[in-house]
Order: C-alpha cells, then structure tokens, then sequence
C-alpha cells in the first residue's frame, strides 16, 4: 500500500466479498466480473446513525426491486441481509457512517448475453462517515449547478452505470458546486447526480418529481414524504419542476441515504432565498431525522 491508497484501507476495515469476512485492503473481485465489464450489477447505500441501520426495510426492499428488473433474484433472503449488514456495523465499529452492498451477475467468459441462473456475486464495505463536514453542509447549506442528464432510460434501477452521474458530479466540483442536478431535454430537473431534488416554491409549495424510469425512488425521499404525511400545513405536488421554476424558488433541498436532507442555498449562481438554509427545509430535516432515527 502507498502512502496515498492509506485512506482506502485504515488498518482495522473489514469488507464482505460472498459469503466471507475479509480485510478491506485484501478484498477482491475477478477481473472478469460483470459488474465490472458491463455494469452488470446493482448497488444499495445504507446510513447508519448511532450504530443502527436507518431505513433498511426500504433499502432491501429497493434492492429486490432493482435485482428483478434485471431478471437476478436476491443473494440472500432480507432476514440473512439484515444479519450480514449488523456484522458488517460490529465488526467495523461503525457508529456514523455508510453501509455499500454490491449484487453483480457473477464472473463469467466475457459475453454480453447474461447466464442464465448466475452465480451471483455480493460485496459490502463499511465506511465512517465525515460528520464536521455533514453538519457543515447542514448548517450552511449547498450550492448546486444544473447539467444535462445523459443517462439511459432505466434511472429507476439502482445500477453501478453511474458513468454519466459521475461526469455530472465532477463537472459540479470543478464549477465550485456540491452538487449537479441533472436536466432533461423539456428542461425540466429530473434529480441530483447521487440525490432527489426538491424545491419550496415562491407559492410554498414543496415540489419533488413524480416517480417514474426518469429517477431513483429514493429511500430518503420516501422517508420524507411519510413524515410530511405526520404534517399538515405544507402542501406538496409530485410533479416535474422547469430549472426557471428552480431559480425562483424560496427553498431547496436534496435527498440522499448519505446526507439526510441537505438544504441548498444556491443554483446556477442563483441565491435562493435569503442565502441560507430556510425554515421550511430545516423543519422537514428534523421531522424526517427524528422519524429516521426513532423506528
Ligand atoms: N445515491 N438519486 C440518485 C441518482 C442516487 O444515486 C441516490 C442515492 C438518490 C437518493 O436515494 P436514497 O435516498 O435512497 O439514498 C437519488 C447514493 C447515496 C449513492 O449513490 O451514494
């Protein structure tokens, strides 16, 4: 290992590969994977908060969705899941931070024609999660910058094909943005690189798209919609919303597994509001994170 590769590994990491506990900076895969060559695989991101899995029913619920629309069942049943993601949590001391869980179609002689009944292949790594920087973010709020969505027209499975949501998020960082919302060709926002979006109209009213191939049903923008159900008193539309309606909004937010609610001050250059996190997006943050963290 060098010197620059340590953050990879810190002594200590323990990583999941089929069905065997292995130490992080060990852990691999065969270079003739699917997942590898073709993308052929699917991918759960879990936070966890004070030691506990947040919103894992709805992760291993998506992850047999995203394994059936691609013809691969479970690796395992959601109880034995469960059971691998608390070791997993133990065994790396894992109090705040990220749970991944990979599910590739196995490796195989390279040909774009899938095996039938595949030999599936189920990694998870466990990571520590930054928590200044998540408060920061929080407490200050982020900018966001609009880009086409080059994606293909199966965003509702959560593949690992995030070519193009990584070019997106790069492009973000170079234009001094934590995150690119990505832009359909009626220009309408579709989602964040790696989160929803949502935006409090000049009206108050919560916007977030509606579900469809175009998006991920995002875990956390699931959470969030029940606990506004809890809520009276905001009134919420599913629907698209244009990057024009963006730049005019009081208040807007992201939604992710690894951040929670993340409020966004700015878009395009755009100040939304007065510049900071607004009232609306802060109290949705502490209903959801109360919720989030309560069952
Ligand atoms: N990203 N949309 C996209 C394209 C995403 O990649 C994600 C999650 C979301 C939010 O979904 P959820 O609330 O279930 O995390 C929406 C994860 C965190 C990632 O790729 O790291």
């Amino acid at each position: 290992m060098t010197r620059d590769d340590r953050h990879l590994a810190p002594s200590g990491r323990v990583a999941y590969v089929n069905g065997r506990y292995v130490m992080h900076r060990q852990a691999s895969v065969h270079i003739e994977d699917r997942g590898l060559q073709f993308a052929d695989s699917v991918y759960e991101v879990c936070a966890v908060l004070d030691g506990r899995l947040i919103d894992e029913a709805g992760h291993s619920e998506r992850l047999g969705r995203s394994l059936a629309s691609l013809d691969m069942p479970m690796p395992m049943g959601p109880a034995a899941l469960g059971i691998v993601m608390r070791e997993m949590v133990r065994r790396n001391h894992l109090r705040n931070g990220l749970l991944y869980l990979q599910v590739t179609r196995g490796a195989y002689r390279r040909d774009h024609v899938m095996p039938e009944n595949p030999k599936l292949m189920l990694l998870m790594t466990a990571r520590p999660t930054d928590t200044a920087a998540v408060e920061r973010r929080r407490s200050q709020g982020i900018a966001v910058v609009t880009t086409p969505d080059l994606r293909w027209g199966r965003c509702d499975i959560k593949t690992t094909g995030l070519l193009a949501n990584a070019m997106a998020k790069t492009e973000a960082r170079r234009r001094g943005a934590f995150e690119a919302w990505l832009v359909d060709a009626e220009s309408m926002v579709t989602e964040g690189s790696s989160s929803n979006a949502w935006i409090v109209t000049d009206k108050g009213v919560l916007v977030t798209r509606d579900l469809s191939n175009a998006i991920l049903a995002g875990v956390t923008r699931a959470g969030v919609l029940s606990a506004l159900k809890s809520e009276s008193g905001i009134e919420l539309q599913e629907r698209a919303f244009s990057v024009d309606e963006a730049y005019a909004a009081r208040e807007a937010f992201m939604t992710s597994a690894s951040g929670g609610v993340v409020p966004i001050v700015s878009i395009d250059q755009h100040i939304l509001g007065d510049g900071k996190p607004g009232p609306v997006t802060r109290g949705i943050h502490a209903l959801y994170s109360s919720l989030a963290t309560s069952s």
